[in-house]
């Protein structure tokens, strides 16, 4: 007899990589809904759902997405969204913490309780604001940098985990 699993909602600005992960061909696994965003134009996914050449950060894009979701909540929201470098080390960390605040923006609204938030920035001055909004929001805050991230790169991702929300 199939096991009833719940479907999850991903959403994730610009993620390839995970919606593979969820193209399960066993049908007692969890499928899930992924939407990916991104500035520019992006190829068609079978897994996902791809809002291509659209920002993120406008209100009617986000709208789309809320129409995507059917009135669900995310379980995930993750960002790897990033601005053209500019080549100013400041520069470029205050543009990508903008991206940064404006996918934590939304996950207040729209993810579900308990759920992830991840996003990739450069480590900079502003990290201690972004860590501390998200410890408003999340029971576990971590500043991540992956074996995959160079040592010599300010890259580095701010996890959120069990997010509560209206805290
Ligand atoms: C580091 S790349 C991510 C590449 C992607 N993960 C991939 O594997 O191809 C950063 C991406 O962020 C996108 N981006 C930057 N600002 C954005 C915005 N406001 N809305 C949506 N995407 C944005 C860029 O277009 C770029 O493709």
């Amino acid at each position: 007899m199939p096991t009833e699993v719940q479907a999850p909602s991903h959403l994730l600005m610009h993620l390839k990589m995970l919606s593979s992960k969820y193209q399960f061909s066993d049908k007692k696994q969890p499928t899930g809904t992924v939407i990916g965003i991104d500035l520019q134009l992006v190829n068609p996914l079978d897994s996902a759902t791809i809002l291509s050449e659209h920002d993120f950060t406008k209100p009617e894009t986000q709208e789309k997405i809320l129409h995507l979701l059917n009135g669900k909540k995310a379980d995930v929201v993750l960002s790897d969204m990033a601005p053209n470098a500019t080549g100013v080390k400041s520069l470029d960390h205050e543009l990508i913490i903008n991206l940064c605040f404006a996918a934590l923006k939304f996950s207040r609204d729209n993810l579900k309780e308990d759920g992830t938030f991840l996003c990739k920035f450069l480590q900079g001055g502003r990290w201690k604001y972004l860590e501390s909004a998200m410890k408003q929001m999340f029971r576990e805050v971590r500043l991540v940098k992956p074996l995959a991230s160079r040592t010599d790169s300010a890259e580095a991702f701010a996890l959120g985990r069990h997010f509560v929300p209206h805290r």
